[in-house]
């Protein structure tokens, strides 16, 4: 729940009433290969918990073929895609279910836009993201994507 300051709780706006709790969002989230190469999972993981989002589940895996492609279906004809799927099955990453009101637009406000080049200072793409393929974070952009990636990712 925002407080007067119109800030977000430190809860992430979980603990309210009934009636305000239909808003509570589900994002998943992908620490991608570069930046937990760059060891700076804890830096990103961070970034969520000081917006006051909180951190549902977690943990830290190597992402196959198979799983890359279903995640990434919607890319699958874009001349990126090999390039994408090589580069998020390149090494081990974090994945994690945050929560709190409205979280699917405040983590992808925190991460910036897809093109680091693009991104601000001060967002997570701006300040670690390499290029458009090597961004460091993904976040679900849609309520729909979050429910089908979050059942891919923790069943
Ligand atoms: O991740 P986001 O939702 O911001 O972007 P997307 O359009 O859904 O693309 C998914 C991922 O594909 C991006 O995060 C990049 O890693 C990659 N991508 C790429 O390699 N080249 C592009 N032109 C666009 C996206
Ligand atoms: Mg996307």
């Amino acid at each position: 729940m925002k407080n007067s300051t119109g800030a977000y709780a430190a809860d992430g706006g979980v603990r309210s009433s009934s009636r305000e709790s239909d808003d509570i969002e589900r994002s998943l989230v992908i620490i991608k290969p570069d930046a937990v190469r760059k060891n700076i999972v804890g830096e990103i993981i961070s970034r969520f918990e000081k917006e006051g989002l909180v951190i549902e589940d977690l943990k830290m895996m190597r992402i196959t073929r198979e799983l890359a492609c279903q995640h990434y279906f919607e890319h699958q004809n874009k001349d990126f895609f090999g390039k994408l799927v090589e580069y998020i099955c390149s090494d081990r990453v974090v994945v994690m279910i945050i929560k709190g009101r409205d979280a699917i637009r405040r983590v992808r406000r925190l991460m910036g836009p897809t093109d680091p080049k693009k991104a601000e200072k001060g967002t997570i793409r701006g300040d670690f993201g390499t290029d458009i393929t090597v961004n460091a974070i993904h976040g679900s952009d849609c309520k729909e994507s979050a429910e089908r990636e979050i059942k891919l990712f923790f069943g």
